[in-house]
């Protein structure tokens, strides 16, 4: 059976059905999804949508990852700077 996966700087992710990019990311051990205005890291925090702490890029638009469904082929990118 082929694992699911979506990219990630260049990398594969794997995912189960139904797991949010963030809960994929972490379970990838990728703790770090970018950094904000003042170079503080942003994260996997609250994990429902509340805190905006995992916004990232998801096939070119922004979305918190933590509420957003993983689905096969992807693109995730980290974003930097998002208040600026
Ligand atoms: S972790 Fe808080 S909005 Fe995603």
């Amino acid at each position: 059976m082929t694992a699911m996966t979506f990219e990630w700087m260049g990398q594969n992710i794997p995912f189960r059905a139904g797991e949010s990019v963030a809960a994929a990311l972490d379970a990838a051990g990728i703790r770090s999804f970018g950094h904000d205005t003042l170079g503080q890291e942003t994260r996997y925090f609250c994990g429902i949508g509340a805190c905006q702490c995992c916004i990232m890029r998801i096939d070119g638009t922004v979305r918190e990852a933590c509420i957003t469904p993983a689905k096969v082929g992807m693109r995730v990118e980290p974003m930097e700077n998002r208040h600026g």
